[in-house]
């Protein structure tokens, strides 16, 4: 009832897989209005009119939450339900997650298609073959086999046995069924397993454009002037607003939202991420209790005690993972981090929204954060908690390095260091979170997790003097821009006036301030074009304007600039 469509290119966009996830959300809401061809999810196998050819194998790339696998789901029911494509007779589903589970095994294809689909069994193999087949592999970057794509190993009979991964690369090179069509979906990092010679065409899911993100919340509330309320109040938070291009964090968003508007709660609507995601928790908290409180809420801001030690246990899980990368996790993995997994099941009713079993197959179950933003936010509070309760071996583990006891701003400072040396700006959002854990009105909401910290206003001023005064000369200019994101989350946004001043006044913008500058360029609306040239600045300074580039359509730059 509300599915809303997405943003969907033909082709990839510069650098989708080198840049850290959280850094393209950025990018997502804004360059979708520059440069692409949009496609329907429904015409990917589809030739247009200047191609040719058939499209046999389409690749689909997005970042997590995206929405990747709802288009897979909202293809298959628009096909089954005889709308779309109703050339193709079978459709395939099978996920990677689950692939890996028999990743061992010898199968020929029709016997892997009975071990997932029983169905099948009644179609005889001959048959099969006259079938136009559709598989569609979604979460390539969830794959455990090794895709080898230069192993010859030939197999072209679906009754030939082989290993899983041998199937896999026949399929796609079209050895095996040529007539098959094969989508695959990854996010970006993982693209690269498929040779490109193997696919016909790339497509990109980028997540909602304005208008769509309008359209999602009009469609889920019935209310029209609750969901007016809420987009004007989206609109006016510029952070909030691009965030929204992923369909997810308007899910989260709309939930808060929602339940701070219905029930009438006095105070400040959250504007930053951080607020929004302190409020999330609370919100799934609350909902807890009314279903296995019989609606008594104790009191509404307080979380009981098994909560705050499970939220706890899956923040630990959130912070281990994140610096290996691991979204996915196994029981073991739970396990280490003292969640019992039957905890983990009781809690599926607070954590249902936070925390899912994936799925269960061969009575293995495979568990997630519903989104990767939300494993970095809560690997902060527990990075705070632990700072607060003097859990120092956690931090020197974090560190690497001589930690005594220090005071909060130069902790953080420390991290916020360590953060910025990253390439791929794997911790940017979860730096970002920290900070805004120190905003008093989030130490309060959070209270029970974060325990006591030291707020007071002179802390937070060295803070926010630290992140201004932060040498960072050798990071890129990516990873500067983010000392800006954080400064937002903290609700500083003095540095707006000085740069407008600055600039006003034709004085020379320091290196810090060209970063100030293309942060703010970033935020704003899509220039025209961005003139390198005009500002008063060092060579470094102007390098340090490069990513504003991503939000003109036109830039100009002086000859001596790339050298
Ligand atoms: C496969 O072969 C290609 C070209 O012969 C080569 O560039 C590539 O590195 C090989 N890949 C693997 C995984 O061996
Ligand atoms: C650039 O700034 C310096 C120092 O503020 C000033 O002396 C100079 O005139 C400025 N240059 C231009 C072209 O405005």
């Amino acid at each position: 009832r509300i599915y809303t469509d997405l943003f969907i290119t033909e082709g990839q966009s510069e650098d989708v897989d080198t840049q850290h996830e959280v850094k393209q959300l950025e990018r997502v809401s804004k360059i979708q209005n520059l440069h692409d061809s949009p496609i329907r999810c429904h015409d990917i196998f589809k030739t247009f009119r200047d191609q040719h050819g058939v499209i046999r194998v389409v690749l689909t790339i997005g970042i997590a939450g995206v929405g990747k696998t709802f288009s897979v789901q909202k293809f298959t029911l628009d096909w089954a339900e005889g709308l779309e494509n109703q050339d193709v007779s079978v459709v395939v589903q099978l996920s990677f997650r689950e692939l890996n589970l028999i990743r061992g095994e010898q199968h020929s294809l029709l016997s892997l298609l009975h071990v997932f689909h029983p169905t099948f069994q009644k179609l005889p193999a001959e048959q099969l073959a006259k079938c136009k087949l559709l598989f569609i592999f979604d979460g390539l970057d969830e794959n455990r086999l090794s895709l080898d794509f230069n192993n010859s190993q030939l197999v072209s009979d679906v009754t030939q046995k082989s290993s899983v991964n041998v199937l896999l690369t026949n399929l796609i090179k079209g050895n095996l069924l040529p007539s098959a069509l094969i989508w695959i979906t990854t996010r970006p990092a993982a693209a690269n397993q498929i040779p490109p010679s193997c696919v016909s065409r790339v497509t990109e899911v980028r997540g909602f454009t304005d208008t769509q993100k309008e359209e999602y919340f009009r469609k889920r509330f019935s209310d029209e002037e609750l969901s007016n309320r809420i987009i004007s109040h989206i609109k006016k938070s510029k952070s909030l607003h691009i965030m929204c291009g992923i369909p997810v964090f308007c899910w989260i968003t709309a939930t808060v939202l929602e339940n701070m508007l219905a029930s009438e709660q006095r105070g400040e609507l959250p504007k930053t991420m951080t607020d929004m995601y302190s409020h999330f928790l609370l919100v799934q908290t609350k909902r807890k209790k009314k279903k296995y409180h019989g609606g008594h809420e104790i009191s509404p801001q307080k979380l009981m005690k098994s909560d705050r030690e499970v939220l706890l246990k899956l923040g630990r899980l959130a912070f281990e993972h994140l610096e290996k990368g691991n979204i996915m996790f196994y029981q073991e993995d739970l396990e280490q981090c003292g969640l019992d997994v039957t905890e983990a099941s009781v809690y599926s009713g607070v954590c249902t929204e936070i925390f899912k079993r994936e799925s269960v197959i061969f009575q293995k179950s495979v568990y997630c954060f519903v989104h990767l933003s939300i494993q970095e936010f809560l690997a902060a509070v527990y990075m705070l908690h632990c700072f607060t309760s003097r859990r120092s071996e956690v931090i020197k583990r974090f560190l690497g390095q001589q930690y005594g006891e220090t005071s909060l701003d130069d902790f953080l400072k420390k991290v916020t260091k360590k953060s910025l040396s990253s390439k791929n700006g794997h911790l940017d959002l979860f730096v970002r979170f920290l900070h805004g854990l120190t905003v008093e009105s989030n130490q309060r909401l959070l209270e029970d997790l974060l325990g006591q910290t030291e707020n007071r206003p002179e802390y937070i001023q060295r803070i926010i003097t630290n992140l201004k005064e932060m040498n960072t000369d050798r990071m890129s200019p990516d990873r500067n821009i983010n000392i800006f994101y954080c400064l937002v989350e903290m609700n500083d946004v003095s540095f707006y006036q000085e740069i407008q001043w600055l600039l006003d006044s034709g004085k020379e913008l320091s290196d810090s301030d060209c970063s100030a500058l293309a942060f703010m360029l970033q935020m704003s609306e899509v220039l025209d074009v961005l003139d390198l040239e005009k500002y008063n600045t060092s060579h470094k300074g102007r390098r340090r304007l490069v990513p504003a580039v991503r939000n003109c359509r036109k830039a100009r730059k002086s000859p001596s600039f790339c050298q």
